[in-house]
């Protein structure tokens, strides 16, 4: 293996495995095959503005644009003229189909309680709650802060929102006060949105007592609505605290949707950088809408009669994009379920999927890890035949975990779509199209139509096949974000600054020969080691592909003889941590990918410290590895206790 000028990354995995279409699956699909999607690829590649201009016209209009794209880098405005209403496309636009009493939202509670709306009852209850706001003083352009459980309030409130204009914030319901008033703050949120408590594991998460506590210090919020979801008491300040079905009862059945300037604001979500602070993602309409309404039409090949269960929680992207914008732009019917996989027990999702006939699954990782950690026992107790299609978001996905979902959920007939993208790209941009693109098990496979991506080193200049770069986009894509809340030039120092006319996702992948992208971690995360750069994703897969191991985690520490030294966090399947296994499982990466990936150090942790929505926080093992103290911002930290624990249990 060559040693590798700065900007380029070694790769070590080696993943030969391919599994086309099943032929049922593609002749039913909308994109039924290579050639097709290519096809598709190719045109929209050669007028990005013809190809998606084409597509906006599943849009509805109040009034028709003049201009697909005026791009001033790295400044996008998208459908430059035109007026239109994402709400009105998710609710209105369906009600004048047969589609009016299809029921748009199955949702269940933890407890097992549930609710379903149909269209038509959709657009009441917004209609209701967007009167409700009104009413508030919430005009265009204000900011309303959600801080709820996934009930169907929180997708009502967000819809009731983008009806008015106004911009959402939402911030998952795990945050702490601090982090809802920093939000808050940084947002200058108007109105607060919340619940009495929220269930998690069969407990009651104080949400009201939270925000309380985050309201004292967010001088810019005068009103505050609580749903009563569980209905324990909860401190109610008079003239600021009012009850949501209070409100609602009061407020007038219509709300006509506003005719919206494309570019007008839709959501700012939070996501934590790298350094400190967390930065406020800004997304706009119509732009976005069109995005997320294809992207899920597309990768998800969604059919009129599916149920589609997308497991996200709404407090990340994935929930907005995939929970609530995509799937009712395009008139589909989707689950949405409130609490944990694991209560009130490890089979929940699999008896979901039964009692709703789930078609199309929708997953992070880190849950999938979870679900073999519990074993297939859980899945075993339940019929999940409904199952057409699987999706996985978030993370990479080890070829291992990938073969497990593959054969145990997918009983080997359930294509895999592998879906790469950010909060910052707004929807899918890389993904199989499941009917067209053979999969292979740890690769997000080939960029969607009207994504030009490329894999650069660090002076901009294109890699070669096979070797590992900084992975760009080269074109605008309607789904962009329009920039960070408040701070312009961090936006463009941070994505459009350091290679030239590209978005620098953060990201490393290398394509292979076949034109098949791999993602391989974020940057900050590589390993440099005796000069060969690594990815963290393919040391865990190795370390995953043992019959032990439930989850890894690779970081470089600082070794005065190879720069860096492989530090990795072990969580077991099965069996003890023992010297024995540590060494058998250096032998193993040794065995798999080579001795200079073999880790120096091996952890055994019970846990793994994880971002909300799931993502392995390297960034806080690499500290713990190398022992210096926790910097940076940690407010996303899943449990915080699981760092302290990681301390002690330190060789
Ligand atoms: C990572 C989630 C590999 C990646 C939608 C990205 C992935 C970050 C994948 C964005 C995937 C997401 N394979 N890595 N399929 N999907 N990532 O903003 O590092 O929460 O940059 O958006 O997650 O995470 P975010």
């Amino acid at each position: 293996m060559a040693k590798q000028a700065g900007g380029q990354i070694d790769t070590v995995m080696q993943e030969s495995r391919v599994f086309p279409p099943p032929s049922e699956f593609a002749e039913r699909a909308q994109i039924g095959s290579m050639a097709a999607y290519e096809k598709m690829w190719r045109e929209a590649a050669a007028d990005i503005e013809r190809f998606w201009g084409s597509l906006a016209g599943e849009l509805h209009w109040f009034r028709p644009f003049e201009k697909v794209l005026e791009w001033h880098e790295p400044d996008a405005n998208w459908f430059v003229g035109g007026q239109t209403n994402i709400s009105y496309n998710c609710l209105d636009a369906h009600l004048t189909t047969w589609r009016k009493n299809k029921a748009a939202l199955i949702w269940e509670g933890e407890p097992g309680d549930s609710r379903t709306f149909t269209y038509q009852q959709l657009h009441h209850e917004v209609c209701k709650f967007a009167n409700v706001l009104k009413k508030l003083g919430v005009q265009q352009g204000d900011v309303v802060s959600i801080y709820m459980p996934m009930v169907p309030e929180l997708a009502i409130a967000m819809l009731a929102c983008a009806r008015l204009g106004a911009i959402h914030s939402v911030i998952f319901a795990g945050f702490s006060a601090e982090a809802i008033a920093d939000r808050n703050n940084d947002a200058g949120a108007k109105v607060q949105l919340t619940a009495d408590y929220g269930w998690r594991r069969g407990q009651e998460l104080p949400l009201k007592k939270n925000v309380d506590e985050a309201l004292d210090k967010s001088p810019t919020v005068k009103h505050c609505v609580v749903l009563k979801r569980t209905g324990n008491p909860v401190h109610m300040q008079e003239g600021r605290d009012h009850w949501w079905h209070d409100l609602t009862a009061q407020a007038p059945n219509d709300c006509a949707a506003e005719s919206l300037d494309s570019e007008t604001p839709l959501f700012i979500l939070y996501t934590s950088g790298s350094t400190g602070k967390p930065k406020g993602i800004k997304h706009t309409a119509a732009g976005y809408n069109l995005f997320v309404k294809k992207t899920f039409e597309w990768v998800f090949d969604y059919r009129d009669e599916d149920i589609f269960w997308c497991t996200a929680d709404i407090g990340w992207v994935t929930g907005h994009s995939y929970c609530v914008y995509g799937p009712l732009s395009a008139g589909a019917t989707m689950l949405l379920y409130e609490g944990a996989p694991n209560w009130p027990d490890e089979g929940r999702f699999w008896q979901l999927i039964e009692k709703y006939r789930v078609n199309i699954f929708y997953t992070a990782p880190t849950a999938i890890r979870a679900f073999i950690k519990w074993g297939d026992a859980w899945v075993d107790r339940h019929d999940i035949s409904s199952l057409r299609l699987l999706g996985t978001v978030g993370e990479g996905i080890n070829p291992e975990a990938w073969m497990w979902y593959h054969r145990k959920i997918g009983r080997e007939r359930c294509p895999i779509v592998d879906t790469w993208w950010q909060t910052e790209t707004g929807g899918i941009m890389m993904s199989p199209l499941p009917g067209a693109i053979p999969t292979k098990p740890g690769s997000c496979t080939k960029p969607i139509p009207g994504i030009i991506p490329a894999i650069v080193d660090s002076s901009g200049k294109p890699v070669p096949p096979g070797q590992g770069g900084w992975l760009v986009i080269t074109k605008p894509w309607p789904g962009m974000l329009r920039g960070i809340w408040g701070d312009q030039d961090r936006y463009r120092e941070q994505y459009w600054s350091k290679v030239p006319h590209s978005y620098l996702a953060g990201d490393n992948a290398r394509c292979d020969a076949d034109g098949y992208y791999w993602i391989m971690g974020r940057i900050d995360d590589v390993l440099n080691v005796a000069g060969h750069r690594l990815s963290t994703i393919e040391i865990e897969s190795a370390l995953v592909s043992h019959p032990q191991v439930a989850e890894a985690a690779a970081v470089g520490r600082p070794d005065e003889i190879k720069g860096e030294a492989v530090a990795v966090f072990v969580t077991l399947k099965n069996g003890e941590p023992t010297d024995a296994l540590r060494k058998e499982l250096k032998a193993h990466v040794r065995k798999e990918i080579g001795a200079l990936a073999q880790p120096d150090d091996i952890r055994f942790t019970g846990a793994l410290p994880k971002t909300r929505s799931g993502k392995i926080m390297r960034r806080l093992l690499k500290d713990i590895a190398s022992g210096k103290a926790t910097v940076g911002d940690t407010t996303t930290l899943e449990d915080y206790s699981i760092l302290a624990k990681l301390r002690s249990e330190e060789e």
